[in-house]
């Protein structure tokens, strides 16, 4: 595929998993709009930068089609100005500011966008969903099957994980609105950079400590990847997908943590190893989506 002329927003760039997906898609030759509404310390050579508050319709709408000296005046609703939407900012956790303006923020600013992008014309739509949605803490609440998978109604227990439901539910309804277009959701487990690392052998000395979400995570480049593939697949309608690294965070095996931890909660298939409990065969199979790095490395 021809990407070099091919232009991405994304937002929340400057986050911790969006600094990673600007980087990817630079270097995979895309033109990167990043935003968000604090400004990045540093940004790949070619990358432009908009610093936007999301949460004000009027300038989701802008970041899509026209900024003076960013990119060129569109009429409005002509695109292709904008290729696709990689929509990461959020507040990404629960308890980090009140319930109330967690969900306010990230509703708004989900809707704003995709409203935005079909104003724009932009048919490519992906959007960081999270692991949270299978229903953690799995610790308070076991799954109904490991590895846990999409196949579940979604199970949110927090105000932060509510947006992420209704991020995925207006997402399912943009796409009957505009059904040739894709809306994608990424349902990331707990995203790590390389230095996170340090402090995963720590972890095999108490397997409660990371059962809430049966001992996953995902490699924020790897979760750049993702997001890359969802671009490039050629997927209409919506579909969400659980994205996590191929293996767990602990050193013993995935099959024994989980009957130890979980001993009512039955097992699908072969679980072998340290693999993910954590089910990554959707995106496998859908987005030829395999994870190239690993904490053991
Ligand atoms: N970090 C994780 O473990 C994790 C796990 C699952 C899903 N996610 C999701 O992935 C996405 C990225 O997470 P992250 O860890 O990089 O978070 P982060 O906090 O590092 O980055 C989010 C960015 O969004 C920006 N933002 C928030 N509200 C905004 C607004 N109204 N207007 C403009 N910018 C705004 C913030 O300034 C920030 O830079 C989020 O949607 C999060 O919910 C994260």
């Amino acid at each position: 595929m021809d990407t070099a002329a091919q232009r991405v927003v994304v937002t929340g760039s400057s986050g911790k998993l969006g600094r990673a997906v600007v980087a990817h898609l630079a270097e995979h030759g895309y033109a990167v709009t990043a935003v968000d509404r604090v400004r990045p310390a540093a940004l790949p050579e070619g990358t432009q930068f908009l610093q936007a508050d999301l949460t004000d319709y009027g300038q989701a709408v802008q970041v899509l089609t026209h900024v003076d000296e960013h990119y060129g005046a569109l009429p409005v609703g002509s695109g292709p100005g904008v290729d696709a939407l990689v929509h990461l900012a959020a507040i990404p956790a629960p308890g980090l500011i009140p319930d109330a303006a967690t969900f306010a923020n990230n509703t708004a600013i989900t809707y704003n966008l995709f409203s935005a992008a079909r104003i724009a014309g932009v048919r490519r739509v992906v959007f960081a969903s999270s692991e949270t949605l299978l229903g953690l803490s799995f610790a308070d609440t076991p799954p109904p099957y490991l590895p846990a998978d999409e196949e579940y109604a979604v199970r949110p227990q927090t105000s932060y994980s509510l947006s992420k439901a209704v991020d995925e539910e207006i997402a399912r309804h943009f796409a009957r609105w505009c059904p040739e277009a894709g809306f994608l959701g990424l349902r990331f487990s707990n995203v790590m950079e390389p230095d996170d690392y340090v402090s995963f052998p720590a972890f095999d000395a108490d397997p409660s400590k990371r059962s809430w979400n049966a001992w996953g995570y995902i490699d924020a480049r790897d979760g750049a990847l993702a997001c890359r593939l969802a671009v490039e697949s050629g997927i209409t309608g919506t579909e969400n997908f659980v994205i996590a690294a191929a293996d767990s965070v602990m050193s013993r095996g995935s099959a024994e943590l989980a009957a130890e931890a979980f001993p009512d909660v039955p097992l699908r298939g072969d679980v072998e190893g340290t693999q993910t409990l954590l089910s990554i065969e959707k995106a496998r199979r859908l987005l030829g989506f395999e994870p190239q790095h690993s904490w053991r490395d």
